[in-house]
């Protein structure tokens, strides 16, 4: 059958559409590009903020009209919503007139029998257990050629910060071994891929029979060929100084750490659960530029959590300034059914509140990367080419080590090669220059 895969969320969704395809493709299924061709619909979803749960909705409205024309010329039409929406709504899903299919993460192995069951009897299906052993670690990922290479090391998460659904949509802590990981890894330097980044929802709480995650990284960097290794997400309380000196003394692991704070108040930190003070989050950093003077640092912050004050905030906004993070991504608070901070604590800061203080932090954290980014001026950086710039043919762009963005005038290199600029001009997203070599 022709099957459209879409996916919605994070690096992890478009890791498990990459194992989704193999299952599929296995099993003799075409992939298609789009919905007017495809007898099956597949939606790869997320459920971190609500309107991640909309956007979902939105497009099952949009298939509508084809659900109805497929009915009426007696065609199969399967549309399936999987991942992280599927198994936090599971049957209340079906409530939608067009979906019939729901698969949570850990079910894949299913889909081409639960997608056949439905062809023959017309009915729906919902498959939405989570395991505690499936990390589909003998399934060869089908991937979109690309520069970087998405590698799943562990799945699901065992924080439980008070926001977050994660820890309901993906399950428990498990972790793949490491020889079936350095093997996929030197199989993707064969493949010619020079990134791959390591990936897991709390990547650096790996560990297998004992070996941690600055064990694997250790092995990993040691790999002949493979120039580019990064990782996503660290947890701040499971940062080892093993991991700090294996980045800085690794020159094929990018120095760009992703450090999700949340908040900058001590009291809000207590309240999400995430186990770490904003004093000890400084220590942290200050270790980290100790031992890795040239890192980046990025994070993830969330505006108007449960009971935030204003005075909250400006702790928040002291701490932002006090790091000077790179980049940061920022969230107004979701409330998140099932999760802790929705058992216990009303959604209280008002909508008004939570725009006026994402608007704030945005425009306190462009200010700190414009002059972070001003700093780069006339220097040479070596850049890992992507591909062309959105705004123009005649542009391509490529990423630092540190993950900043780079745009220079068209060269005969190809993506996935390394050239160096010269920065010419700076802004509050990217670095623009010319290629010296
Ligand atoms: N596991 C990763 C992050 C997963 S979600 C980690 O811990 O770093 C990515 C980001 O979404 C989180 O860091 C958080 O800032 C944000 N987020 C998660 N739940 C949210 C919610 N309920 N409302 C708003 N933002 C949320
Ligand atoms: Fe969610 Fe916290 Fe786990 Fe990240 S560490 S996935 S924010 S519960
Ligand atoms: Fe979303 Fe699931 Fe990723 S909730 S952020 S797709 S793990």
């Amino acid at each position: 059958m022709n099957i459209l895969l879409e996916t919605y969320g994070c690096q992890m969704n478009v890791a498990d559409s990459e194992l989704i395809r193999s299952i599929l493709i296995a099993k003799g299924h075409q992939m298609t590009s789009s919905a007017n061709d495809a007898e099956v619909v597949l939606m790869n979803t997320c459920a971190i903020r609500e309107n991640a749960h909309r956007k979902i909705y939105g497009r099952l409205d949009i298939l509508r009209p084809l659900k109805k024309q497929r009915e009426a010329e007696h065609r199969p039409f399967v549309v399936g919503v999987l991942g992280c929406m599927a198994q936090n709504l599971k049957e209340e899903l079906l409530m939608h007139p067009v979906a019939n299919l729901v698969v949570g993460p850990d079910n894949y192995r299913a889909l081409p029998n639960l997608i056949d069951r439905i062809v023959q009897t017309n009915h729906h299906e919902v498959e939405a257990s989570l395991s505690e052993y499936e990390t589909y670690s003998d399934i060869a990922p089908t991937r979109i050629e690309g520069v970087n290479a998405w590698v799943t090391i562990m799945r699901g998460c065992d924080n439980f910060c008070a926001f977050c659904v994660v820890p309901y949509t993906r399950g428990r802590e498990r972790s793949r071994s490491i020889p079936s990981i350095l093997n996929e890894l030197e199989q993707l330097v064969a493949a010619g891929y020079p990134q791959v980044t390591l990936l897991g929802q709390n990547v650096n709480s790996y560990c297998h029979e004992g070996e941690t995650f600055a064990d694997l990284i250790v092995k990993a960097a040691q790999i002949p060929g493979l120039k580019r290794i990064r990782f996503t997400s660290p947890h701040p309380k499971d940062f080892s100084e093993k991991l700090l000196y294996a980045i800085a003394e690794y020159p094929n692991i990018c120095n760009h750490i992703h450090l999700p704070l949340q908040s900058g108040s001590d009291r809000i930190l207590n309240l999400m659960n995430r186990t770490y003070t904003s004093a000890e989050y400084l220590g942290l950093v200050k270790t980290i530029r100790r031992v890795i003077p040239t890192t980046t640092l990025t994070t993830d912050m969330i505006v108007g959590f449960p009971t935030e004050t204003e005075k909250d905030f400006q702790e928040t906004v002291q701490l932002m300034d006090a790091v000077q993070f790179d980049n940061a991504f920022i969230f107004k608070y979701s409330e998140r059914k099932g999760t802790i901070a929705a058992r216990d604590y009303p959604d209280d800061v008002a909508e008004v509140d939570k725009t006026n203080r994402i608007v704030r932090l945005n425009n306190i954290q462009h200010e700190i990367a414009f002059a972070k980014h001003r700093c780069y001026s006339w220097q040479t950086v070596r850049v890992l080419i992507e591909g062309s710039a959105d705004k123009g043919i005649n542009q391509q762009m490529g990423k630092t080590a540190g993950n900043l963005t780079v745009v220079f005038p068209k060269t005969a290199f190809n993506p996935g090669e390394f050239v160096s600029v010269r920065v010419t001009e700076t802004t509050t997203g990217a670095l623009y220059g010319e290629v010296i070599e």
